[in-house]
């Protein structure tokens, strides 16, 4: 058996940060992960950081900006906390070597994004999370802690009522191992392959948050799913908010630039809900056009200029270029919403403490709460680093003060069984056939716009996926990278999730943030103004809920 003080399952920035943090507090780590650290999803965020740097900007202003985006629903202690850890934490990254773009003046470039009062959003180019990637994964030194490179997480281990280790699936070997650890820090990242449109990789399956939820932890607000507005058509490859920063104007078939009637202030720079629900909404009323590929909207860059546009959008420029045929120093951008974010994650407090001792986690995977109802952009890659390290730090200072480990032999068994039992049937489901349905499922009955009918019926047919699960068979009978059954592990995992947003969304009947309700469109302060905790039981999610924290920001109309 494999043993490790600190056990960090996931490679990205939120994973590297708290490993960084635990290795500091002298601490023998370990990182699990199923993709190369430096392939991390992480890598593909594009548009920036956000931290009031600078005179002219205020750390209050970013936690105003990030409580009116979280639709009040953001737990505003722990906002508080966030912002005023932004400037640090971009500071030090900077002098771990990320290379940032500059003013002129040689100061850090700032552009505008989304629902934020002054334009604080740090960048490199449009490749800010694959530079901040690479100068952690620098900084982290491969020498410092032990790597398990393409390793899925299968189940935590809850014994005594706190964590005893992990098992996980060594997909080169194809081998179970058991690794005891007294501290597990959950940073998998997202979960947006739920859904047939999204910006997320293939990798994004939220196998963390699932594991974790089967082991007892609590998920929170998971019914809070983020689009972005702005996805390539077809592809759904991130077109980042940055190109909104740099000026960029959405537009509909008869050339009007209609965010001037959602947003009539802030207009594209308007919260992503905000932006989101105008374009499919001039999509639905006949204003949008129409393609192979469903109606979209444009998004033009041409007044900007080549020299702005292929400096500031380097990667926007050859996504367009070689996904859709276009040339948006010329040409507009067709465009459409795609599932982004998930604000819902693992419970827990701004240390990255869950209710299960022993049990943390940070980034997308985690919910603090500081998102809310709705994220603003450029808080994602921010996120990583502040509660990423703070999570590192809590689980090494957990793992010095844990009594030893009482890892089983009979662990591993238990938790291999019944995938081994997949292999050996003789006829059963295709978990690529459950996942197709599933996406569309979610997309058609859990998406932007919602009612009870659509989530009643989403629902109905999770759980009937959910059921044709427990005869999942994988026919690729190799030990080596074999995929197929991978694949029906993430499949499980997305299935356990699909039904948690599914029941909070039916039961939350206003609308909020990204929570949007046709048959409850108002927010309904006085009933909802509460967090959603799932926990798992033999029937199915059971809900509670917990209160909203409070400092010095009064709920009020959000309007942009
Ligand atoms: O649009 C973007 O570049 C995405 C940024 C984010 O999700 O924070």
């Amino acid at each position: 058996m494999l043993r490790h003080e600190v056990v960090v399952v996931g490679a990205g920035l939120a994973g590297q940060r708290a490993a960084l943090a635990a290795v500091e507090a002298g601490r023998d780590v370990a990182i699990v992960t199923k993709l190369h650290p430096l392939r991390s999803h992480s890598g593909a965020a594009q548009g920036g950081i956000n931290a009031a740097v600078g005179a002219e900007d205020s750390v209050d202003t970013h936690i105003y900006d990030t409580v009116k985006g979280s639709d009040y629903l953001g737990d505003q202690d722990a906002i508080e906390f966030f912002c005023r850890e932004a400037g640090p934490i971009v500071v030090e990254m900077e002098h771990f070597g990320t290379i940032f773009s500059r003013s002129p003046d040689g100061s850090l470039a700032r552009r505008p994004f989304g629902g934020a009062g002054f334009p604080r959003t740090i960048y490199a180019a449009d490749r800010t999370g694959l530079a901040l990637l690479q100068a952690l994964w620098e900084r982290l030194g491969t020498e410092r802690f032990t790597l398990y490179p393409e390793w899925d997480l299968i189940r935590i281990v809850v014994r005594d009522g706190r964590v005893q280790g992990i098992i996980a699936y060594d997909r080169k070997r194809g081998e179970f191992e058991e690794i005891a650890a007294k501290s597990v820090v959950i940073a998998t990242g997202p979960a947006g392959r739920l859904y047939s449109r999204t910006t997320n990789a293939h990798s994004c399956t939220g196998d963390g948050v699932a594991v974790a939820y089967d082991a007892g932890a609590f998920l929170k607000d998971m019914e809070f799913v983020q689009f972005h507005p702005t996805a390539l058509l077809e592809t759904s490859i991130l077109i980042t908010e940055g190109a909104r920063g740099e000026g960029g104007i959405l537009k509909n078939a008869s050339g009007e630039r209609f965010m001037s009637r959602y947003a009539p202030h802030v207009l594209e720079l308007a919260s992503r809900d905000v932006v989101s629900r105008a374009i499919v909404t001039e999509v639905a009323d006949g204003r949008g056009f129409t393609g192979p590929y469903g109606g979209y909207v444009h998004l033009e860059l041409m007044h900007l200029g080549k020299e702005k546009v292929e400096s500031r959008l380097q990667e926007i420029c050859d996504f367009c270029r070689h996904f859709a045929g276009i040339d948006p120093v010329t040409e507009p951008i067709p465009v459409y919403p795609a599932q982004h974010y998930m604000m819902g994650g693992v419970g827990t407090n701004i240390r990255g403490e869950t209710n299960i001792p022993g049990l943390f986690a940070a980034g997308e995977a985690a919910c603090v709460s500081i998102h809310g109802a709705n994220r603003l952009g450029g808080n994602s890659l921010l996120e990583t680093l502040v509660f990423g390290r703070e999570a590192g730090a809590a689980a090494a200072q957990y793992a010095v003060g844990a009594s030893a480990t009482t890892m089983r032999a009979t662990d591993l068994d238990e938790a291999a069984r019944p995938i081994r039992g997949w292999s050996s049937r003789s006829e059963g489901e295709d978990p690529s056939a459950l996942r197709t349905e599933m996406q569309e499922t979610m997309e058609r009955y859990a998406g932007i716009y919602r009612n009870e009918a659509d989530l009643l019926e989403g629902l109905r047919r999770i759980r009937a996926l959910r059921s044709r699960f427990d005869r999942v068979r994988v026919v690729d009978a190799s030990k080596v990278y074999n995929l197929n059954l991978t694949d029906a592990v993430e499949v499980g995992h997305m299935l356990e999730l699909a039904e948690v947003i599914l029941v909070g969304a039916y039961a939350r009947t206003e609308s909020r943030g990204a929570h949007a309700r046709t048959d409850f469109p108002k927010r309904d302060d006085q009933k909802w103004m509460k967090h959603t905790l799932a926990q798992k039981t033999s029937t199915g999610p059971n809900l509670s809920y917990a209160p909203v924290a409070y400092t010095r920001w009064e709920p009020k109309e959000r309007v942009y």
